[in-house]
């Protein structure tokens, strides 16, 4: 059980339409044509015919049809999602879809329901089932821990069926990475006084004494022995002190490690730049990108992947207090590059700066870091797009392609030799901000500065896509999750 949901796989072709109180239906405008492949009762599909006559609006992705049907003295409802039309008939829009419908049948107070798809009758179709499964429970995640009353959804039963004959096997992956997304959107969704760095520490502790993950915390004693002195500088002006974490997950024999850095910034108040009031609250989610790194090494290692995967998390509060470093400040890297610290707002990319030099230490071949980094990313390219700053084009295809089988859109901004001049400091060797033109890109390549020679790397800046203001498809208000997904998918192509 996941939000009120339970999924299990069925047969189509043994489908049993009675003793249900929902029937949740995917159809795309194509896929109407194939809906007697389900052998519903007469009576249901006529329903849906003699609706789909007058509606033929009904098919738009997330778009949610509800028909309320007699059977005797009890209600069925039938909650039919828009799938799209023509090619946009894809996995994606069944995920969106299933977000949609889980929200509708769950207003319904459905207990017992059957989700079925023509598209499902097709056995090659399994991406779509994973996506609906995926949906479902996504759209159907709420955040409550701190509501003295919760309002309980109605658990509600769901079978799911298809003629996939792996569904069963499919349906339990699904499910394993919604969990994984939900993780990391309470981590997200939690706020700044209940999340610090060491909390997130515990949380990975957590995760290593039950699944197949090595775990290690460097707390900011073993951060000076090891010269981090960019991660520490930004740590400095909290009472809750730094910790970087690493979990490891060796799941093939010999192939490369790959490493997924995430800023953990607990809160970023800015320091003593500090920010204005003015919706400063919302950077309790300053530490997405860790949250999507540790939900991603569970799932991860509860699938039991073979692939071998480094998590990093960055974690540090941003505070001003009285030891806080100073705009103006020179600190002195890990790798022993010197910083210039110009914002102290320009936080994440000094946590980074140690923490990839840390994974390429570790050895890693390939390092990918994760960061609510800017805000000049949501002006490039808005909430719904990463944007991708990296040295590696074949890396940077790989990830899109992982966050397109996710629903996840990333963007590669140009990242130009020129482009670097602009970090360079007149006294040292970095400057940490280069004010706001192509902040995007110029907070990137800072990052880049630190990463071990000739290791491919990708920087993806989730400050536009790591919460949403609004709940639509499978995404809910507040924390997205965003980058969970893609992470896994791309470990799963390793
Ligand atoms: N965490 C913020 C970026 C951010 C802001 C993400 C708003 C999402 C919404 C980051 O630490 C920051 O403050 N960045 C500065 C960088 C600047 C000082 C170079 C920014 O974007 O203004
Ligand atoms: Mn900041
Ligand atoms: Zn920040």
């Amino acid at each position: 059980m996941l939000n009120g949901l339970d999924i299990k796989a069925g047969a189509v072709a043994t489908a049993s339409y009675n003793n249900i109180d929902g029937l949740c239906l995917f159809l795309c405008k194509e896929c109407l044509a194939g809906l007697p492949k389900l052998g519903l009762p007469e009576q249901i599909q006529a329903a849906i015919g003699a609706y789909a006559k007058r509606h033929g609006d009904m098919f738009a992705i997330g778009t949610i049809s509800e028909l309320v049907i007699p059977q005797g003295e009890s209600l069925l409802t039938v909650v039919i999602a828009g799938c799209g039309e023509g090619s946009e008939c894809k996995p994606v829009a069944f995920r969106k879809a299933a977000g949609e419908a889980a929200r509708a049948l769950g207003k319904a107070k459905v207990t017992q329901a059957v989700a079925a798809a023509p598209i499902l009758t097709n056995p090659k179709r399994g991406a779509y089932l994973e996506a609906i499964v995926e949906g479902l429970y996504l759209g159907a995640y709420s955040f409550d821990e701190f509501k003295s009353e919760a309002k309980k959804p109605t658990a509600c039963v769901v079978t799911l069926c298809s003629a996939i004959l792996e569904a069963e096997a499919l349906v339990a992956k699904a499910t394993v990475s919604a969990e994984a997304v939900c993780f990391t959107r309470d981590l997200v969704n939690r706020p700044g006084n209940v999340v610090n760095p060491k909390v997130m520490a515990e949380e990975a502790r957590k995760l290593a004494a039950t699944l197949p993950l090595e775990v290690e915390v460097l707390d900011e004693v073993q951060m000076a022995e090891r010269k981090m002195g960019a991660i520490l500088a930004v740590g400095q002006g909290s009472v809750n002190p730094p910790r970087l974490i690493t979990l490891k997950y060796h799941g093939a024999e010999d192939a490369p490690y790959v490493a997924y850095v995430g800023k953990g910034i607990t809160f970023d108040s800015g320091g003593i730049s500090i920010k204005p009031d003015d919706g400063m609250g919302e950077m309790k989610d300053d530490m997405s990108g860790a949250g999507a790194v540790l939900g991603a090494m569970k799932a991860i290692a509860s699938l039991g992947l073979k692939c071998n995967v480094l998590g990093i998390l960055a974690c540090a509060e941003n505070m001003p207090g009285g030891k806080a470093q100073r705009p103006g400040d020179i600190v002195r890297a890990a790798n022993g590059k010197t910083i210039e610290v110009i914002s102290t707002d320009a936080e994440g990319r000094m946590v980074l700066a140690d923490a990839v030099d840390y994974a390429c230490k570790l050895g890693a071949k390939k390092v990918i870091d994760i960061a609510t980094l800017t805000g000049a990313v949501i002006i490039a390219l808005g909430k719904e797009t990463s944007g991708i700053v990296a040295n590696d084009d074949e890396l940077v295809e790989q990830i899109k392609k992982a966050g397109k089988f996710a629903g996840e859109n990333f963007w590669q901004l140009p990242s130009l030799p020129e482009c670097k001049e602009a970090i360079k400091s007149d006294v040292a060797d970095l400057l940490n901000s280069a004010g706001r033109p192509g902040g995007c890109i110029t907070g990137g390549l800072f990052i880049g500065e630190f990463v071990g020679k000739d290791i491919p790397w990708a920087h993806l800046d989730i400050g536009g896509t790591s919460t949403a203001t609004k709940s639509s498809g499978h995404k809910v208000k507040g924390g997205t999750g965003f980058g969970t997904l893609t992470l896994i998918k791309l470990a799963e192509a390793l």
